[in-house]
C-alpha cells in the first residue's frame, strides 16, 4: 500500500456510526489515519463506541450533518484528502414514501458530497454501492456470473417496487455521472450482504436477518434470493485497499461466492445444532453468483463464511442478542 505523509492523511467517513463504517474508522485510525466522521446526532449513544476506538481521541473528529444539509457536508469534508460515503438508508420493508425515505437521500446526499468534494480539493472519492446495484437484472443470462458490467436496471427496480436497489443504483450511476463532469477520482464497492460482529450497540438490517435466522426466522432466505455474503472487516479492507491503490479504478465487486440455501442451513446446524431453524426453505438460490476477482487482482483477501458466522455468533451471545425472550 502506498505510503502517505501524516499532512496527507486525512479522510472524511459519511455515516461513521453505522455498521460497515464503524469497522472503517477503527481500521483508519489503526493504520494512522486522521477521520473527520459524519454522524446525525453526535451526542446520541448510538454513536458511543466511536469515540471508544483506539486513536480516537487524537485523531477523530465528529461532525453533526444530515446528507441533505450541504452546508455541514462541506463542513466536514472541508480538510480531507478523501472521502469515503458510506451513509445511505438501509430500508427494506414498510416504505411508505420511496421518494422521501430512499431516493431522496440517497440521490441528493450524493450530490451534496461531489459538489463539496470538488470545491474542496478532495483526490479520491470511495463510495459505498451494493450488490443491489448490480443484481437486480433480468436481462443477465440466467446462470452465468455477474461481474462489475452488470448494472441493475431501474425501470425494473421501480416496477417490482424494489425501492432500496433502485436508490443504489441510481446513488451510483449518478457519482460516476458527477466524478466525470468535476474531474474527480471516484471508486465504487459493491458489497454483498454484510455480517459480522458490530462494534455499534444498535443492530442494523444485514445483522437483525441472521439474528433472526439463528432464531427460526426465514426471512433471510425469503427476502434476499442472492445467497452472496461477505464479511464486515472484509468490507473494511476493501475500501481502504481501493483508496490506497492508484490504479483502482471504477465498480468492484465485493462478496464471496454464493452459498445455497441448504448448504448455509447445513452448515449452521453443524456449528450450533441446539438453535432453532426455518423448514421448508427452497434449496437453489434464484441469482446468478457474483465474481469478485477484480477486487482479488488487487490483493483483496477475504474469511470464509464460516469464520464470519463463528465470529458473529461469539458476538451474538456475548451480548445477549440470540436470547430468546
Ligand atoms: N449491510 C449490508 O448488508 C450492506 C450491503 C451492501 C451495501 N451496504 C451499504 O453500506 C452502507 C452502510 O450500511 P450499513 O449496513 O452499515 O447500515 P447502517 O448501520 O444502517 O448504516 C447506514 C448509515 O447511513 C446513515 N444515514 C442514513 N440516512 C442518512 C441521512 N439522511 N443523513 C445522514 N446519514 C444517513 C445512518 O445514520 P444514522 O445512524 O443517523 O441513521 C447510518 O450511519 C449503505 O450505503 C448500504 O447501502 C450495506
Amino acid at each position: 500500500m502506498e505510503e502517505h505523509t501524516s499532512e496527507l492523511r486525512r479522510v472524511c467517513v459519511t455515516g461513521a456510526g453505522g455498521f460497515i463504517a464503524s469497522w472503517l474508522v477503527k481500521l483508519l485510525l489503526s493504520k494512522g489515519y486522521k477521520v473527520h466522521g459524519t454522524v446525525r446526532d453526535p451526542s446520541s449513544e448510538k454513536n458511543a463506541h466511536l469515540r471508544k476506538l483506539d486513536n480516537a481521541t487524537e485523531n477523530l473528529q465528529l461532525f453533526k450533518a444530515d446528507l441533505l444539509d450541504y452546508n455541514a457536508i462541506e463542513a466536514a469534508i472541508f480538510g480531507c484528502e478523501g472521502v469515503f460515503h458510506v451513509a445511505s438508508p438501509v430500508i427494506l420493508s414498510g416504505i411508505s414514501n420511496p421518494e422521501v425515505e430512499l431516493i431522496r437521500p440517497a440521490l441528493l446526499g450524493t450530490r451534496n458530497i461531489f459538489k463539496a468534494c470538488s470545491k474542496t480539493n478532495i483526490k479520491k472519492v470511495v463510495v459505498v454501492s451494493s450488490n443491489a446495484a448490480i443484481a437486480i437484472n433480468p436481462d443477465w443470462p440466467h446462470g452465468t456470473i455477474m461481474d462489475e458490467r452488470c448494472w441493475s436496471d431501474e425501470d425494473f427496480c421501480r416496477a417490482s417496487e424494489k425501492w432500496y436497489c433502485l436508490s443504489k443504483t441510481m446513488a451510483e450511476r449518478e457519482a460516476f455521472k458527477l466524478a466525470q463532469e468535476n474531474g474527480l477520482d471516484v471508486v465504487t464497492l459493491c458489497p454483498s450482504m454484510v455480517f459480522g460482529p458490530l462494534l455499534q450497540s444498535n443492530v442494523n438490517y444485514s445483522s437483525s436477518l441472521l439474528i433472526n435466522l439463528l432464531k427460526g426466522s426465514s426471512e433471510l432466505i425469503e427476502t434476499y434470493r442472492s445467497g452472496a455474503f461477505v464479511d464486515v472487516r472484509d468490507v473494511a479492507d476493501a475500501l481502504l485497499l481501493v483508496y490506497e491503490t492508484p490504479t483502482a479504478s471504477g465498480r468492484y465487486i465485493c462478496s464471496l461466492n454464493q452459498t445455497q440455501n441448504t448448504d448455509l442451513i447445513d452448515m449452521l446446524k453443524n456449528m450450533y445444532p441446539s438453535f432453532k431453524y426455518p423448514n421448508n426453505i427452497p434449496d437453489k438460490n434464484e441469482a446468478n453468483d457474483l465474481s469478485s476477482e477484480k477486487l482479488k487482482k488487487i490483493g483483496w483477501k477475504c474469511r470464509t463464511l464460516k469464520e464470519t458466522i463463528d465470529d458473529s455468533v461469539k458476538y451474538y451471545q456475548e451480548v445477549g442478542l440470540l436470547s430468546m425472550e
